[in-house]
């Protein structure tokens, strides 16, 4: 029998947690370990489906896979002429009866998925969202019908086999993040704290404030400016749109402590978009100008073997490649050179072995960074294995991004801090 001082307890703790809790929701990320790709889970429409939903950073809109016999009774469709229409998309219309994916007069929707090389047809309309444990009404997203495409580029191509779409978390009106912060009126921030394995807990993204409750919450962040490229960095644009996209800007770059030496203007952003840093949870690997990527693999295994750590046959993707047994391991993962990204004022974002190493086999570890080629349009893509375990806010009121460098060097992961509590922080 619980004892009445437990009780009160308990029943303290509910009621602290849901009047702090009243401006955000916490959603679980898992890693799919045959992708390498981020994924979350929620509940849409009326019957409620749950769908596991890609995390893309750079992605405009959530849109999920509304397949031929998906119905709901909350689903309504944006019209063409709505203000909220983003007017680039075109108007859908349909033929058979009336199910989401299959109405008139229907705003459009880029279906984006960044690993195929197409964009495709879908419709805008709002319905219910369940996040957590809260219901959200009115949410805008896009659904499109899987099987209406055949061939070499599907929709769903390429990403985890349970996953049914993409949760977009770029800077744009129809982003969860900036929906729920005006229905919800709190500001449009949210965190995300990347698992590098599923083996200890789930990741966390948070929209709104981080929960006090939350243990992410001590972690103190270094705040640096999010910079908007002016040019559209996406697959469909109309002329002048800026990219939405978060980019940041990196100085310069230093390994094992040392400024590597390349062609500076690669990471400013030139008269046509060119250049400069973003972020992409869609790319497994951080990608480098080749100009860039030759310079620090060169540097990185002259470093290595300053450490006495013995350089192995190459293994694609990767360039650099060592001998597991010839290095030693720290708290923040394997003993290798750090990689530097140096920020303006000369904050530096470290990346210790922990993100920068990637173990392919029981033997073999490489550096987890991929070449980008000659002429990418942006000269670094930071990608999801730079960011594991590390918890970044993305603050659109200020534009700012506040990172926490590495977890492991205050012994904690991204994957063993709020599971138990995600049923708790979960909020209206
Ligand atoms: C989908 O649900 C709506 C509303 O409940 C209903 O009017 C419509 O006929 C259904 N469509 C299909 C294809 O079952
Ligand atoms: C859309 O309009 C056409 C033409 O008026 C009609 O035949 C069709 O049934 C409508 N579709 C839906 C889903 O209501
Ligand atoms: C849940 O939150 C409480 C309060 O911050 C914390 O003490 C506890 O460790 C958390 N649970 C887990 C599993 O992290």
């Amino acid at each position: 029998m619980a004892s009445l001082s437990t009780l009160f307890s308990s029943l303290l703790t509910i009621a602290l947690l849901s009047f702090s809790c009243s401006s955000q929701f916490i959603l679980p990320i898992e890693k799919d370990p045959l992708t390498n790709l981020f994924y979350t889970s929620l509940g849409i429409g009326t019957p409620q489906h749950n769908f596991n939903l890609v995390i893309d950073l750079g992605g405009p809109i959530l849109w999920y896979d509304c397949y031929k016999t998906y119905n709901s009774s909350t689903y309504k469709p944006l019209s063409c002429d709505s203000k909220l229409c983003p007017g680039n998309t075109g108007c859908t219309g349909c033929f058979g009866p009336f199910k989401p994916g299959c109405t008139n007069n229907t705003c459009g929707a880029n279906i984006i998925n960044p690993l195929v090389h197409a964009t495709f047809v879908g419709n805008t309309g709002n319905d219910v969202l369940f996040i957590s444990h809260s219901k959200v009404s009115n949410i805008l997203s896009g659904c499109t019908e899987s099987e209406v495409f055949t061939g070499e580029d599907v929709p769903l191509k390429n990403l985890p086999k349970t996953s049914k779409g993409i949760l977009g978390l770029a800077r744009t009106k129809l982003s969860l993040p900036k929906q729920l912060s005006s229905h919800n009126n709190f500001p449009n921030k949210f965190s995300l704290c990347l698992p590098s394995s599923n083996k200890k807990g789930l990741g966390s993204l948070f929209i709104g404030e981080i929960p006090k409750q939350s243990s992410s919450f001590k972690f103190q962040l270094t705040t640096i400016p999010l910079i908007i490229n002016p040019f559209s960095t996406a697959p469909i644009f109309s002329v002048g749109d800026a990219s939405y996209e978060y980019f940041i800007d990196v100085k310069s770059i230093k390994v094992g402590g040392e400024i590597l030496n390349f062609k500076s203007s690669l990471l400013s952003i030139d008269n046509k978009g060119n250049g400069g840093t973003k972020f992409s949870t869609m790319n497994s690997f951080t990608l480098l100008h080749s100009s860039i990527f030759k310079p620090l693999v060169r540097d990185f295994v002259k470093k290595a073997s300053d450490k006495k750590i013995k350089k192995v046959a190459s293994v694609a993707p990767f360039e650099a490649c060592f001998d597991l047994s010839t290095i030693s391991r720290t708290k923040t993962g394997l003993d290798v050179p750090t990689i530097d990204l140096v920020l303006e004022g000369g904050v530096e974002w470290k990346i210790y072995g922990g993100n920068s190493m990637v173990l392919v086999n029981k033997k073999v570890a490489c550096l987890g960074f991929v070449d980008g080629g000659k002429e990418p349009m942006t000269a670094v893509v930071i990608g999801g294995h730079q960011l594991e375990d590390n918890l970044l806010e993305f603050d659109l009121v200020s534009s700012k991004l506040g990172f926490s460098s590495s977890l492991l060097l205050h012994n904690a992961r991204c994957s063993n801090s709020d599971q138990a509590n995600f049923s708790l922080i979960s909020m209206e």
